[in-house]
C-alpha cells in the first residue's frame, strides 16, 4: 500500500499555545484513517492546515509526494483533496439538486464560475444526479435544503465534497449532532465512499471509529501520543489515560 498523504513535523502555534506540535502523519491510499483525541487536542487545527485554511508555523505537507505546504484552499481542492463545509446558511433556499448542480458546474472550465458551455449541461445534470444517489438523497432532490433533517443536510454536505471528485476526503465530525440511526447510516455511507476514495476522519464516536478505521492517530495537547490499528489503540495505556473518565 502506498502513502497518498503525509505531514512532517506539522505545527501550528497560536502565540504561546502549541495547538498542533510536530505531528508526523501518513495516510495509506484507499484506507479510512481516523484522528481522535480529547476536546482541544488540535484535531480541527490540524485539518485547517491540511486544507490550506491555516498556514503552518512549522513543518511540511505532502500529497502524493508533492510538497503542498502553503498552497491556498482552492489550489489544494484542485489537487484532489476535498473537505466538507456547512451549507445550511448559504444555500438553504435552493433545492438539493440545484445545490449539487452548482458544485458540479464549478468544476467545469477554467473560471471558478457557473458559466458552462451548453453542450456540457446534460453531463453536469447526470453527475449531480449520480452524486445525490451516492449520498442517499434521490427522493429528496427537489426539496429545499433548508427543509432537510440534520442527518440529510450532513449527507448533502458530503455530496458537495464529492462534486470535485477528490481522491482524498477529509471529514471533521461528520456525525456531530446526529441520532444514533443517522450516524450509523452516515458511517455506512463513508464505508461505501472508502471503496473509491481515501478518507481521513475526525470522529468522537469511539464505536464507529473502532469499527471503521484501518489506522487511528491519537492527538493530545497538539502532540501525537499514539498511532496504530484499533485494537492497539484501545489497549494503549497513554490513550486510556488521555480519555480518563470516558469510555474507549
Ligand atoms: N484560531 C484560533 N486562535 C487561537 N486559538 C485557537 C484557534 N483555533 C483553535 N485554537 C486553540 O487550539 C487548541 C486546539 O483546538 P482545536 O479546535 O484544533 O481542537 P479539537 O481537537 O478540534 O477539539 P474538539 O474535539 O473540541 O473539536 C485549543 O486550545 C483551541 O482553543
Ligand atoms: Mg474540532
Amino acid at each position: 500500500m502506498s502513502v497518498i498523504f503525509r505531514t512532517e513535523g506539522l505545527s501550528k502555534y497560536f502565540d504561546s499555545l502549541k495547538a498542533v506540535d510536530g505531528v508526523d502523519f501518513a495516510v495509506e491510499e484507499g484506507s479510512i484513517h481516523a484522528i481522535i483525541g480529547p476536546n482541544g487536542a488540535g484535531k480541527t487545527t490540524f485539518f485547517n492546515m491540511l486544507t490550506g485554511n491555516f498556514a503552518p508555523t512549522a513543518g511540511k505537507i505532502f500529497f502524493r509526494e508533492e510538497d503542498i505546504t502553503g498552497l491556498k484552499p482552492h489550489q489544494i481542492t484542485r489537487k484532489g483533496i476535498g473537505r466538507s463545509f456547512q451549507i445550511s446558511n448559504i444555500f438553504g433556499g435552493l433545492s438539493v439538486f440545484e445545490i449539487v448542480r452548482v458544485a458540479v458546474k464549478a468544476t467545469y472550465g477554467d473560471a471558478p464560475g457557473i458559466i458552462v458551455r451548453p453542450k456540457w449541461l446534460p453531463e453536469v445534470d447526470e453527475k449531480a444526479h449520480a452524486i445525490i444517489e451516492r449520498v442517499g438523497l434521490t427522493g429528496f432532490s427537489h426539496l429545499q435544503a433548508a427543509t432537510l433533517s440534520h442527518g440529510d443536510e450532513k449527507r448533502l454536505e458530503i455530496g458537495l465534497v464529492l462534486a470535485v471528485s477528490p481522491s482524498l476526503l477529509l471529514f471533521d465530525e461528520p456525525t456531530a449532532g446526529m441520532s444514533l440511526d443517522e450516524s450509523k447510516q452516515t458511517m455506512g455511507m463513508l464505508q461505501e465512499l472508502a471503496k473509491q476514495h481515501t478518507i481521513v476522519l475526525i470522529e468522537h464516536d469511539m464505536d464507529l471509529v473502532m469499527s471503521l478505521s484501518k489506522k487511528i492517530t491519537v492527538l493530545q495537547n497538539g502532540r501525537k501520543i499514539a498511532e496504530g490499528a484499533p485494537a492497539e489503540i484501545k489497549a494503549n495505556p497513554l490513550v486510556q489515560q488521555a480519555y480518563l473518565g470516558t469510555a474507549i
